[in-house]
């Protein structure tokens, strides 16, 4: 089960900009937008740029590299609404933000407990 991580104070991202962070083994681009914040998978799926450092207007991040646009609160691929990048869950705890990344497999297998005991006598 994931937690929520600390990733920065509240105030260190600029209204409209974006940063990006690590949070277990994924890069996480978190907004502040309307003065609320977002956070979506940091990479673009055109060729890879980081969509922390794009600009927000409008709730939308254009990416650095070829203004594809997403919203950032849900990730959504704005030209083409079917698609998008991950989005994750942000709170504010005090002054700090953070943020929570499900764990990779997301799958519900549920591995049962096999113990085995070798008693002979
Ligand atoms: S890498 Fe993001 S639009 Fe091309």
């Amino acid at each position: 089960m994931s937690e929520f991580v600390t990733v920065a104070k509240v105030g260190a991202i600029p209204e409209g900009e974006g940063a990006t962070f690590t949070v277990g083994d994924r890069l996480v681009a978190v907004f502040l937008s309307d003065g609320k914040y977002h956070a979506i998978d940091d990479l673009c799926p055109h060729m890879g740029a980081s969509l922390g450092e794009g600009h927000v207007e409008d709730g939308v991040v254009s990416c650095p590299w070829h203004a594809w646009r997403f919203r950032v609160s849900d990730g959504t691929w704005c030209d083409n609404p079917k698609l998008g990048v991950d989005c994750f869950e942000v709170r504010i705890e005090g002054d700090e933000i953070q943020v929570r990344v499900p764990p990779p497999a997301e799958s519900a297998d549920e591995s049962e407990d096999a113990s085995s005991d070798e008693a002979s006598g």
